[in-house]
């Protein structure tokens, strides 16, 4: 189902113009990389002052206000030139196996932010001036740092992907969490 419909917008003409182009598609991937480092640089700073390794001597929401904007600057436009470059090869991503952990870490990462602001976040102005965190802030930031290093591991790899499709015989649990069509 999925695959079909990468399949039709692979023959897009401007998805094969992206994937052909000499300059854009190296202009879009450095503008992802540059502004994934923001948004992974300030969100992980703020990981950095939950696990109380840097800024504790400023309050935690006074780390989170000055950050925040810069995160979600960063988010929108790396949201957007990765949706690019996906679009520039749907297939060929779709089917990569490490795309595809790229995009459940992402999700994991998602959950943990959700979680955070929605738990022990609500709470900030009982422990945010501490030094050292509540267990639950500190555990969020660990998961967080951990997930967003998964996330930027994982999408370095997806252009040496030594399981791709193509490349035959694969162990079928390969074939199965790349979705290869294997005739
Ligand atoms: C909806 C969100 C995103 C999408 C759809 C997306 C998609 C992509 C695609 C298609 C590539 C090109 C892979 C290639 O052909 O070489 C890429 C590269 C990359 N992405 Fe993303 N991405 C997203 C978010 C992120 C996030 C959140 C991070 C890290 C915090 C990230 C880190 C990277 C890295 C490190 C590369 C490799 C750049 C390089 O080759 O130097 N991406 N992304």
């Amino acid at each position: 189902m999925l695959l079909t419909i990468f399949q039709r917008m692979a023959e897009t003409p401007w998805s094969v113009a992206l994937h052909e182009s000499l300059w854009v598609w190296p202009l879009i991937e450095s503008t992802h990389v540059l502004t994934l480092a923001l948004f992974a640089g300030t969100a992980m700073l703020f990981d950095l002052r939950l696990t109380g390794r840097a800024l504790t001597s400023m309050p935690t929401a006074t780390v989170m206000a000055r950050l925040l904007p810069l995160t979600r600057l960063g988010f929108v436009l790396m949201v957007a030139t990765g949706l690019l470059l996906f679009y520039a090869s749907p297939v060929r991503n779709y089917q990569n196996i490490f795309f595809r952990t790229k995009m459940l870490l992402m999700v994991l990462a998602g959950l943990n932010v959700w979680l955070f602001h929605n738990g022990i976040y609500r709470r900030v102005h009982e422990w945010g001036h501490a030094a050292e965190l509540p267990r639950a802030a500190r555990m969020a930031g660990w998961a967080s740092l951990l997930l967003w290093t998964g996330v930027i591991v994982t999408g370095r790899l997806v252009a040496y992907n030594w399981f791709d499709c193509d490349i035959q015989p694969q162990s079928a649990f390969v074939n199965w969490a790349a979705g290869c069509v294997v005739p």
